[in-house]
């Protein structure tokens, strides 16, 4: 009887004691866990800020004029010493998102006089002579002139993305009560067109059925990115145009959008399950078999605005993911270990940062902008509450470890399922993955990021100090929570 007492008492004893073992376990392993992740945001915030600072440097140099972007200050192997229109509208857009969230008056006032001195500056790029002259002209000399080397023009997602960004900024002018600056550098209702935002989008409007050049300055044809974006300057500029006083401008420019809009949705390719990048492709670099391109991505990134047209949480956008996701993780070696999937522009790249014909590699901007694609989505589904699975994204949502039978498609989660939680969960891991991908591969003391990443070895590459990777790391860092307490 005692026996048996002891027995059990010792029984109780060491289930009492590995209960409080394996609590104190999960205890520790979760404060570890907790470290972690604190070291990890402290990381991203020093990033972003550093980001920053690199950013704003590359602007208005003192070799250039003010409101001048170099593209990177490399000015040899590869030579990036230009302000190119697609790089410096991205980077006014980041200045601007900046700028918006800061409430810092001092500070915000210098980032408009930054944007101001961007408008003054694009203006004498779209007025200096050159081999296309005009929007559809890419790169130029910081004194404003033009860039006369053989190279891929014209390319017309510039002009689109400069209205875009100029539209915005003249918004915020016009809400501070800056009306002058907007009429006179901005958008006067008046032709021809001589304020930057009106001449870009006269140029929009009348050449958006054109074929030129793609972003990756390879290929002529028609491009998703440039469409997309064409047709959100278009829609934003209609309403400014209409706020000012241009009513017939703002029809003709809605009336184009519209025209590009089944233009837009014939990329979507059912057979190969993805939004191809080129549609009649017909010169320049023709060697991409798949049209498989993260360019695709940052359009649907870009162009997000009022509407849900290719939004984030588009099922053919996400199913655009998957396939580069699923096709990048198998072609870069240094993808087989570490944190997050490095991203490069397209499979068939052969452009190695300095020349072409050579290894193509991960991109730190393509990789920034996966972070950001993630996190939006997150963002997108927790707002409006609801999840469609359908056959077009499922494979993406599998890869998140949502398990779903396609009999049961298209399936709706609401915010309240597990399922839900799961899924945003997810893509908030992953999301950080690419982050964490990014943060190993910069320079580890100073943050320092140029254009790529070798395939093997994970070493930089490419043009220093690229701007538009520090853009894009801003970008994407503003895109989680997290960052509202910047
Ligand atoms: C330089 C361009 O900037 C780059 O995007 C392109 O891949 C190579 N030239 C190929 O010629
Ligand atoms: C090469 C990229 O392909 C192109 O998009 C960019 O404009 C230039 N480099 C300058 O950064």
């Amino acid at each position: 009887m005692e026996k048996n007492g002891f027995f059990r008492f010792r029984l109780l004893f060491l289930s009492a004691f590995s209960l409080l073992f394996l609590c104190l376990e999960m205890f520790f392993s979760s404060q570890v866990e907790a470290a972690h992740q604190t070291d990890f945001e402290n990381a991203l915030k020093i990033q972003s800020i550093r980001a920053e600072g690199f950013m704003m440097a590359n602007i208005s140099l003192p070799e250039g004029l003010p409101g001048s972007v170099v593209a990177s200050p490399s000015r040899m192997s590869p030579n990036y010493f230009y302000h190119w229109t697609r790089d410096s509208a991205l980077t006014m857009m980041t200045v601007l998102a900046i700028h918006d969230r800061s409430s810092d008056q001092e500070k915000k006032h210098r980032l408009r006089q930054i944007l101001k001195d961007y408008v003054l500056f694009s203006r004498k790029t779209q007025e200096a002579q050159g081999p296309v002259g005009g929007p559809g002209e890419v790169r130029f000399n910081l004194d404003g002139s033009s860039d006369y080397s053989d190279w891929a023009r014209p390319q017309n997602d510039g002009a689109a993305l400069r209205a875009l960004i100029l539209t915005r900024f003249a918004n915020v002018l016009l809400s501070l009560g800056e009306q002058e600056f907007v009429l006179n550098h901005i958008y006067r209702p008046y032709l021809p067109a001589y304020t930057v935002a009106k001449v870009d989008l006269e140029y929009v409007a009348h050449h958006c059925m054109e074929p030129s050049y793609d972003a990756w300055e390879e290929l002529f044809g028609q491009h998703f990115f440039h469409r997309i974006l064409q047709r959100r300057a278009l829609l934003e500029g209609a309403v400014l145009a209409d706020s000012l006083n241009d009513p017939l401008a703002a029809q003709f420019y809605r009336r184009q959008a519209r025209a590009l809009e089944p233009e837009i949705n014939a990329h979507y390719d059912t057979d190969r399950g993805y939004l191809v990048a080129t549609l009649f492709e017909s010169g320049g670099i023709m060697h991409k078999n798949l049209h498989l391109d993260s360019v695709v991505i940052l359009g649907a990134l870009v162009a997000q605005g009022a509407d849900d047209f290719y939004s984030v949480t588009d099922d053919r956008v996400l199913a655009t993911v998957f396939e580069l996701m699923r096709t990048f993780k198998e072609l870069y070696p240094i993808n087989a270990s570490g944190d997050g999937i490095a991203i490069g522009r397209y499979p068939e790249d052969h452009y190695d940062g300095v020349h072409s014909g050579r290894v193509g590699n991960p991109w730190f901007l393509t990789t920034h902008a996966f972070a950001e694609l993630f996190h939006r989505a997150a963002n997108n589904f927790t707002e409006k509450g609801e999840i469609t699975i359908s056959k077009v994204n499922l494979k993406f949502f599998q890869t998140l470890g949502i398990d779903v039978r396609s009999e049961s498609l298209p399936l709706k989660l609401s915010a309240n399922s597990k399922e839900f939680d799961q899924i945003v969960n997810e893509l908030r891991i992953q999301g950080d993955g690419f982050f964490k991908r990014s943060l190993r591969h910069m320079n580890q003391e100073s943050g320092v990021m140029s254009e790529q990443l070798n395939r093997d070895t994970g070493i930089m590459q490419g043009a220093r100090d690229l701007t538009w990777s520090y853009a894009s790391f801003i970008d994407a860092y503003l895109s989680r929570p997290q960052a509202n307490t910047r």
